[in-house]
C-alpha cells in the first residue's frame, strides 16, 4: 500500500519561532520538512539560504526536502548536502544540466528530485530522468510565493505523471506543491499524488492542529484507497 507524506513548507512558518514551529509539526506527525530556496531571479522572491538550514536542521532529524528555485542549482548541490538536505529538487527550467544534477545529487548520496512549473510540458520530463530521480514535483502555483491558489489546470499534469511513473515501474514520489489545502488536497491524491507540500495551510492559524489534520487524511485515505 502507497505510502502518503506531508511535508509542511517553513516558508510560510514564523521565522522568529522557526525551530519551535518545526518542533511542532515533527511532534504532531509529519515526517518531511520543505525548505523552499529562492535566488531572486528563478524566482522574483529571495527566501533564506545555507545558514539557516545548517541551523535548524540542529533541532531535527526529520527528512528535509530541499526544494531548490534557484538559477544554475548545479552550482550549489554540493553545499545543500553540507548544510542537511536529504532530498534535493531543483528545476528543469533552470538548468541546461539535469541529468548531470541528478546524477551529482545521487554521488552526494542524496535524494534526487526535478521540478516543472505550470506552464512547463510534462513533456520536458524525460524517461530516462524518471528512471533516475526519486521524486518529482509538480508545481501547482507560480513558484515564489506561499499563499498562492491551486492552478486546476495542472490535475491533468498530475495524472499524466502518475501513468508515467506507474508506467515504468518507478519508485519515485509524486509530490505537489502550492495552493494545497483542505478543500484542495482530495484533488491532488485523486490525481495521484503522493506527497503533499502544505505551507499556509499548516504554518497559519494553528501549526499543530493543523498538521494533524493532514496526517490523518492521508492516514484514512491510505486505509480507503
Ligand atoms: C512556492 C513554494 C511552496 C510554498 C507553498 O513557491 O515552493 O513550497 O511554500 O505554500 P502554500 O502551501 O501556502 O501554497
Ligand atoms: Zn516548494
Amino acid at each position: 500500500m502507497q505510502d502518503y507524506v506531508l511535508a509542511p513548507s517553513i516558508l510560510s512558518a514564523d521565522f522568529k519561532e522557526l525551530g519551535q514551529d518545526i518542533r511542532t509539526t515533527e511532534a504532531a506527525g509529519a515526517s518531511w520538512l520543505h525548505v523552499d530556496v529562492m535566488d531572486g531571479l528563478f524566482v522574483p522572491s529571495i527566501s533564506f539560504g545555507m545558514p539557516v538550514i545548517k541551523s535548524i536542521r540542529s533541532v531535527s532529524k526529520i527528512y528535509f526536502d530541499v526544494h531548490l528555485m534557484i538559477e544554475k542549482p548545479e552550482r550549489y548541490l554540493e553545499e545543500f548536502v553540507k548544510c542537511g538536505a536529504d532530498g534535493i529538487t531543483f528545476h528543469l527550467e533552470a538548468t541546461e544540466e539535469p541529468l548531470e544534477c541528478i546524477d551529482s545529487i545521487h554521488k552526494l548520496g542524496r535524494d534526487a528530485g526535478i521540478s516543472i512549473n505550470p506552464e512547463t510540458p510534462v513533456d520536458t520530463i524525460t524517461d530516462e530522468m524518471l528512471k533516475k530521480v526519486e521524486l518529482v514535483l509538480i508545481m501547482t502555483v507560480h513558484p515564489g510565493f506561499g499563499g498562492q491558489k491551486y492552478i486546476d489546470e495542472c490535475t491533468q499534469k498530475i495524472k499524466a505523471i502518475r501513468e508515467r511513473i506507474d508506467g515504468l515501474g518507478s519508485s519515485a514520489r509524486l509530490e505537489v506543491d502550492g495552493g494545497i489545502n483542505k478543500d484542495t488536497i482530495g484533488t491532488a491524491l485523486g490525481a495521484g499524488a503522493d506527497t503533499f507540500v502544505i505551507g499556509s495551510s499548516v504554518f497559519i492559524g494553528g501549526t499543530e492542529e493543523n498538521t494533524k489534520y493532514f496526517v490523518k487524511a492521508l492516514r484514512d485515505y491510505k486505509i480507503t484507497a
